[in-house]
């Protein structure tokens, strides 16, 4: 795409799996599977476009709340995802992290997790932010209980630079695919200003042509800031 302005940083909150394995007569589960494949071609364009830093929403704090089978695979795909793309991460040079509580993470998904942080974290050229156990609330709640506990004042900078996508700067675009128009807690501090793209397209079906109308959307938006 040439004369677009791209976004340093986008959000995407990968939505609409089980509608998309339900329309096709199979199980939510099935929609996951198609989901988590989509992820590696999304982040390669997203890349390849410009974009400096990725955050991508694989599982809300709410989530949950889910059936038991369902979070349980879920929590196998992550794994599984993590331990296929850290080779490929580290050697793309793009540095990888996974946001969000690790407290209800299991043992071995917080191994593999570490793991791929560690071996990515001096890579410079990107930034793929995984949200996991995430939500905007309880980020915003434990960065200022950290400031609290280090005696620091609590100032819109020092929040900021608490956040777990602190390196990433705020998000510019928050793209949201399946249809719904809402945030879900996804990056709620970060976010004030950022652009939204709502989509109808269910996320294993979001591809590279999609990526590009949500960039191009972008290019398009007057960020005023609260300017004239
Ligand atoms: C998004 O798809 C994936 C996660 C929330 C983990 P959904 O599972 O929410 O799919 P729909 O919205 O029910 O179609
Ligand atoms: C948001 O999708 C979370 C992720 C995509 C990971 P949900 O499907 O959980 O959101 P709600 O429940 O429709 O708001
Ligand atoms: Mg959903």
């Amino acid at each position: 795409m040439d004369n677009v302005k791209i976004p340093s940083h986008v959000g995407i909150i990968m939505d609409g799996n089980g509608r998309w394995a339900e329309a096709k007569g199979k199980n939510r589960s099935y929609g996951h599977k198609f989901g988590a494949k989509n992820v590696d071609r999304i982040v390669s364009h997203a890349f390849k476009s410009g974009v400096k830093s990725l955050t991508l929403y694989a599982f809300s704090a709410e989530n949950w709340a889910r059936p038991k089978a369902e979070v349980d695979e879920l929590m196998r795909l992550l794994k599984e995802y993590f331990k296929k793309f850290i080779k490929k991460v580290v050697s793309s040079d793009v540095r990888l992290r996974v946001i969000g509580g690790r407290d209800e993470l299991s043992a071995d998904l917080i191994k593999v997790i570490t793991d791929g942080e560690e071996k990515s974290k001096d890579n410079k050229t990107n930034n793929l932010n995984i949200a996991l156990n995430y939500g905007g609330r309880q980020e915003i709640a434990r960065v200022v209980n950290n400031l609290i506990k280090e005696g620091k004042e609590i100032t819109d900078q020092t929040i900021l630079s608490g956040l777990d996508t602190a390196d990433s700067g705020e998000v510019d675009l928050i793209i949201r695919t399946g249809g719904e128009l809402r945030l879900s807690n996804f990056l709620l501090y970060q976010g004030a200003y950022s652009e939204l793209y709502f989509t109808d397209v269910l996320w294993p079906d979001f591809d590279e042509i999609e990526l590009d109308k949500a960039l191009e959307s972008f290019s398009n938006r007057k960020r005023r800031f609260g300017k004239v």
